[in-house]
């Protein structure tokens, strides 16, 4: 399966230019090693632990197809590899370009004792070191906005899946609704990069947060491109009116991909 990528060109998805960095996956490096020591506490905070649920629904969706092996695209301090290795069984390898995100995941993995099970490596979302055909399931939480080229990362992600196989991704999204939307931007955009940026002592990393959301395509539009792309069977599930959403591509069995 060839994945159209030519095909497709949207504005958001031309990098900007980032401040004192010359490229935005260099900035979110940058970004992710210097909150890595925060992260985990403020995910948990800022999202008063739903950010533990979404994860955990994520995976109870691949319940069904028993994966094996499963890749984690963006890993950062592992807590989808994690959720996917004690609740699946399956064994992970998890990838990030943050070294202090993935050390912290180290850490947490050897003391929950799932050595294992899951591993981490440094890696690129956008041009992984993987066979192709190779793992049951990809799986990625709140890590395909910080893509420099989301086409380009969707579509190594169904490179390396299985015929058969399903991509799950978890993102934040927009509520729709009234007053939800207007409460929710008003958290997102003043309250959210205050506290964040108190805790974490980094303003800016905390404003990025809400203007990486708001540049990212709507729910509508991420499913398209997971079309695009060439996954097939796409869907959403909206989480929590609409904060967060999951959505799901299986990679198609075709004459020219079947493996016996
Ligand atoms: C918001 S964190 C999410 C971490 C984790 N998946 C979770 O659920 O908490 C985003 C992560 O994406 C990583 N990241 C951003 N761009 C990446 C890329 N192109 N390849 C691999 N990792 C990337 C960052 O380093 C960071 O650890």
């Amino acid at each position: 399966m060839v994945p159209r990528i030519s095909a497709i060109s949207h504005p958001q998805m031309i990098p900007p230019v980032f401040e004192g960095k010359s490229t935005k996956q260099e900035y979110v490096r940058s970004l992710f090693d210097g909150i890595a020591s925060h992260y985990d506490f403020l995910n948990h905070f800022l999202s008063s632990g739903f950010d533990i649920l979404w994860r955990k629904r994520a995976i109870r969706l691949l319940r069904e197809s028993h994966p094996r092996l499963i890749l984690d695209v963006a890993t950062g301090t592992a807590d989808l590899a994690i959720e996917a290795a004690r609740s699946l069984g399956a064994s992970v390898i998890g990838i990030d370009i943050s070294n202090r995100m993935l050390n912290l995941g180290r850490r947490k993995i050897s003391q929950k004792g799932l050595v294992e099970l899951v591993s981490l490596r440094p890696g690129n979302a956008e041009s992984l070191e993987f066979e192709d055909n190779m793992f049951d399931a990809v799986t990625v939480a709140f890590g395909v906005r910080n893509f420099s080229d989301v086409f380009r990362g969707l579509a190594e992600m169904l490179r390396v899946l299985k015929p058969g196989g399903t991509a799950v991704i978890l993102e934040f999204s927009k509520p729709r609704t009234f007053p939800l939307r207007q409460i929710y931007g008003f958290y997102f955009e003043r309250i959210l990069p205050f506290l964040g940026g108190v805790i974490s002592e980094s303003r800016e990393s905390y404003d990025y947060l809400p203007d990486s959301v708001k540049g990212f395509p709507d729910d509508t539009t991420l499913l398209e491109f997971l079309h695009s792309v060439g996954y097939s069977n796409t869907r959403q599930y909206r989480l929590t009116f609409g904060i967060a959403t999951i959505y799901l591509g299986t990679k198609a069995i075709t004459s020219s991909n079947y493996i016996s």
